[in-house]
This record gives structure tokens, C-alpha cells and sequence, in this order.
């Protein structure tokens, strides 16, 4: 087995960052052409400007004086301390020469050192299954302990009529709720009820076989995560569903990169248990549709990830045209 150099990436070494975005960028349009690309703004500042509970390093891996491969580990420091998060890369041409093992190795022994119990990595697949990252990471001793599906909406190709109908139908059932939207970071007012709703999007979402316990959030933590995503060139388009009492429901939102007008996620959507039943979750997906497509008409494609049992979610997404694209797991390594 050739044997692996690891250099940690020092985020203030614009070359060494350069190096490992033009990696990933790489690997990426050879792996999924389609996929989004990394955007320069959001790879530089997520190491410069560390978001409030992980801590982020990131090595460049070297053989024969090449860089073939890179490995990045999130570690907790709020929630979830048996837990760190973990990716990496080979380039392609560097394949199946065990450099893949060798990160993995280096990983693991940067878990146990901090502590933690298990290993978080996320694989892609193609929708027809297979694909080198599975198959990996099932050599490696991995279990995928929650199975998603990438799905996709074009812009360009709305049934506006269909999601009219939709809307029409939605407002009705919601009768009582009012909407209120922004671009951006909460206003000061509502960083209390958003952070209850990012809390609950760790325990209220399917998590399947995922070793996850719940996170606290409060308005501090938010504001220092809205500040960090601010400086990651992160925008935001959202709208939450406000209850007849003045308090939050639920919210939806979608987020887009500084450098790449095409593109954009679907993150959070969450509307509280006690608030289901009345189409809150469709009026606040197409009212935050409208958000994004006036304030971000460049965007033409708006991806969203679906653990396979949130059936609810699914229906929603499928009604408002979205396809599948592909899938990614969400796998578990004990340490
Ligand atoms: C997944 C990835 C990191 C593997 O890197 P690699 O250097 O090719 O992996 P290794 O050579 O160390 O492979 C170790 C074992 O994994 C398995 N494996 C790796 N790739 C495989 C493939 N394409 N098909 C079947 N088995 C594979 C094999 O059992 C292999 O052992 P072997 O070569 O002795 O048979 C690489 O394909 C990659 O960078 N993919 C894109 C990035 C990615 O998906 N990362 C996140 C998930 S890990």
C-alpha cells in the first residue's frame, strides 16, 4: 500500500484552501456533473469564521508529491459529544489504491482522541444503487443508519396552475395562521421561537437509525450561526407560519451560495406536531417559493433531501413537481 502524507490545511493558507477546493470541485464534476459546485465564498469562510458548536479541521492528503485525496472532521462542542461528523475524498484517478482506508484510519484516530464513540459520513448514491462510496464504506465496517433521497424542482418547468390549485387549498385549510417572511437572518423579535424550531428539527424529524440526541438552541446560539453563514456568502429565504396565539408553528427555508446564481436547498421545513393537519407545510413551501423566485430569479434548480420514511414531507415535494435525483446515506463507524 503507498503510503499517505496528511497536511492539516491552515485557514488563513490561501493556497493550501485553493488546493482542496479545486479537489473537491474536481471530484465532484466527476462523481455527480449535475451536482452543485463548491462555491469559493462558503469553502474559505467555514474554516476562517468556525460556526458555534463544531469545531472543523481539515487535512490535505500527499503521495509521491501529489495531492490525492483530503479528509475533514466537525467535531461536537455543544451537542451530541459521541458524534463527529466526517467526510472524504480520493481524487478519481487515485482510486482503489487504499488511500480511502488510510483517511478513514486517520480519522478515526482523530474521533477516539477527541473522545467521541462513532463516526458520521454521508455517501451518495445513484438512484439504481451501487456507486464507490457504499461499497466503501460497507468495507470499512459502516452501517447506513438513515437512507435519503435527493429530489429536484426546476423553476423553469412549475405547474403554476397546479400549484395555484394548491395554494388556494392550502390557505383555506390553514385559515387562522398568518405568514411572515424574510430574507436573511430572524428579525431580533423572533430568534426566540426560531431557535425552539431549530431545536425541534433534531427530534422531530425521521432520524431512523441515526445516533442522534436532541440540541439545545437559544437566541445566542442562532444569532452566532446566522453571523457565520453571513460570512459564508449564505443567503436565505424564509417564511414561518404564526399561530392564532402570535406564537411560531413552523417555518420553511431555502438557502443559496454567494457564487452560484442557478442553485439553491431546501433546508429546514418544520411545522410543530400540535400545528399538523392543516396544510401549513405546503403553504409554507409555496409561499416561500414565491420568496426566493423574487428575490433570487437566477434560481433554477432547488434541491431537497428526504429521509425515505417522511412520507409527509415526500407528498408535499412530489405534488409540487419535484423528482427524484439521486440518494445519500447516512452512515454510522463505531470507534
Ligand atoms: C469512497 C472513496 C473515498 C474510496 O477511496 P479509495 O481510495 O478508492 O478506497 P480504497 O482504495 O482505500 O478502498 C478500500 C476498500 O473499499 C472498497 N471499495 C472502494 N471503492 C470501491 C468501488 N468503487 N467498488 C467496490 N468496492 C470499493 C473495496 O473493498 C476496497 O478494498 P480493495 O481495493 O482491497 O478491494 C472514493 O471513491 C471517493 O473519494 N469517492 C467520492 C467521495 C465520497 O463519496 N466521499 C464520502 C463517502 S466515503
Amino acid at each position: 500500500m503507498t503510503s499517505l502524507t496528511l497536511e492539516t490545511v491552515d485557514p488563513t493558507d490561501e493556497a493550501a484552501l485553493r488546493e482542496w477546493f479545486t479537489l473537491r470541485a474536481a471530484a465532484q464534476v466527476h462523481d455527480v456533473p449535475d451536482d452543485v459546485p463548491p462555491c469559493w465564498t462558503d469553502v474559505r469562510a467555514r474554516l476562517l469564521v468556525p460556526v458555534r458548536g463544531t469545531a472543523e479541521t481539515v487535512w490535505l492528503a500527499r503521495s509521491g508529491g501529489r495531492t490525492v485525496g483530503a479528509a475533514q472532521i466537525m467535531l461536537p462542542t455543544l451537542d451530541n459529544p459521541d458524534n463527529a461528523m466526517v467526510d472524504l475524498l480520493v481524487a478519481p484517478e487515485q482510486r482503489r489504491r487504499g488511500f480511502g482506508r488510510q483517511l478513514l484510519e486517520h480519522l478515526m484516530d482523530a474521533g477516539r482522541t477527541a473522545g467521541c464513540k462513532r463516526l458520521f459520513v454521508e455517501a451518495r448514491e445513484p438512484l439504481d444503487g451501487g456507486g464507490p462510496a457504499p461499497r466503501f464504506l460497507t468495507a470499512m465496517g459502516g452501517r447506513k443508519a438513515l437512507a435519503d433521497t435527493r429530489r429536484r424542482l426546476r423553476l423553469d418547468a412549475l405547474d403554476t396552475a397546479e400549484l395555484a390549485r394548491l395554494r388556494g387549498e392550502a390557505e383555506r385549510a390553514a385559515a387562522g395562521y398568518t405568514l411572515e417572511q424574510w430574507f436573511g437572518a430572524p428579525p431580533e423579535h423572533r430568534l426566540d421561537g426560531m431557535a425552539g424550531l431549530v431545536a425541534r428539527m433534531s427530534t422531530d424529524v425521521p432520524l431512523d437509525d441515526l445516533h442522534l440526541a436532541p440540541e439545545a438552541w437559544d437566541a445566542e446560539r442562532l444569532r452566532g450561526m446566522e453571523a457565520s453563514r453571513d460570512a459564508r456568502g449564505l443567503w436565505r429565504a424564509t417564511t414561518a407560519a404564526v399561530a392564532p396565539d402570535g406564537a411560531l408553528a413552523g417555518f420553511s427555508q431555502v438557502t443559496g451560495y454567494a457564487t452560484i446564481g442557478w442553485f439553491a436547498h431546501q433546508s429546514d421545513t418544520i411545522v410543530l406536531g400540535e400545528h399538523r393537519g392543516h396544510r401549513l407545510g405546503m403553504l409554507l413551501k409555496l409561499a416561500n417559493l414565491d420568496l426566493v423566485r423574487e428575490r433570487r430569479p437566477d434560481v433554477r434548480v432547488i434541491d431537497t433531501y428526504n429521509a425515505d420514511t417522511n412520507r409527509h414531507m415526500i407528498a408535499i415535494n412530489d405534488a409540487l413537481g419535484c423528482y427524484p435525483f439521486d440518494r445519500l446515506g447516512e452512515w454510522e463507524i463505531d470507534l
